[in-house]
């Protein structure tokens, strides 16, 4: 049976300030967190599924509109083939299992990366869940599947020079945002916040076009260990920074400066 929900001090004192349109997460730290116990890496992978729920919650409750999880990268495809194949099996059973709650929450599922390298048996449930889920509002939960900045990149400029050739867009005149078109995470709201667990500082090729401004949190908890209070640590953390977009403090401060500016 759930427990009923306490909602912490912590978590009322984000939820009177403004909160990040778009949050990425580098959940990194499973393996350690597996191998420090004695355990199989795959159990890592497995208690991180529980710390993707309660975030994705948490994420939810307060009102964040976008969340995206770096839950595969291109790179991971190098892996053992054993901790690959279970990687694949946890994410069909988190889609099955994970369904209804997402349904029920106005959650909207979406996959960022090349999911078409993903097997069938994982790409069903997703598709499925996708397409079911399309409709609510809530906030748009996003898959980083088969996922590398550099690869979404590459694509979109050879997605953009096609529609060049076909005399859609003029090469010369191609702005920011007619690139963005071209990603995979088309349509989110630009990125605000990325957080990375696990203790390490960089930024492993996931969302390179997008983090151009976002603030970076970066934790030492490992992933399985990041659950409510961590995540709203790094949210409050946010809520404290000035964000100045190239721009002065006082002009920042300004009434008049644009809001987009400042966001
Ligand atoms: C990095 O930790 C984590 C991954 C490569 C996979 C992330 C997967 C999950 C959190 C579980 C499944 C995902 C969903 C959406 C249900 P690592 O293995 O590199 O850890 P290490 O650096 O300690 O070895």
């Amino acid at each position: 049976m759930e427990r009923p929900l306490v909602v912490s001090a912590l978590e009322n004192q984000v939820k009177a300030r403004p909160v990040p349109r778009h949050v990425g997460i580098i959940m990194d730290g499973n393996g350690r967190w597996a191998e420090s116990r004695g355990l199989d890496r795959l159990e890592g992978h497995r208690e991180g599924s529980s710390s993707v729920r309660e975030v994705t919650r948490t994420a939810r409750r307060v009102g964040i509109q976008a969340l995206t999880l770096y839950a595969f990268s291109s790179q991971n495809w190098a892996r053992p083939a054993e901790e690959v194949a279970g990687l694949m099996d946890l994410l069909r059973d988190y889609l099955e299992r994970e369904r209804a709650e997402i349904l029920d929450n106005g959650i909207r599922l979406n996959a960022v990366g090349d999911v078409g390298r993903l097997p069938r048996f994982v790409r069903e449930p997703l598709d499925r869940l996708i397409a079911d889920s399309a409709h609510n509002t809530g906030m748009v939960l996003s898959l980083a599947l088969s996922y590398g900045g550099r690869e979404e990149i590459l694509h979109a400029a050879s997605r953009m020079a096609e529609a060049i050739s076909r005399g859609e867009l003029l090469a010369g005149r191609v702005e920011e945002a007619d690139f963005e078109s071209f990603l995979w995470t088309n349509g989110l709201p630009p990125l605000d916040l990325v957080v990375r667990t696990s203790g390490e500082q960089r930024v492993s090729n996931f969302l390179l076009w997008q983090m151009a401004y976002a603030e970076l949190c970066f934790t030492d908890a490992l992933w399985p260990d990041f659950r409510t209070d961590e995540f709203l640590r790094c949210v409050s953390q946010y809520q404290q920074r000035e964000r100045r977009f190239g721009l002065t403090s006082a002009q920042v401060k300004r009434e008049d400066t644009p809001q987009r500016a400042k966001a």
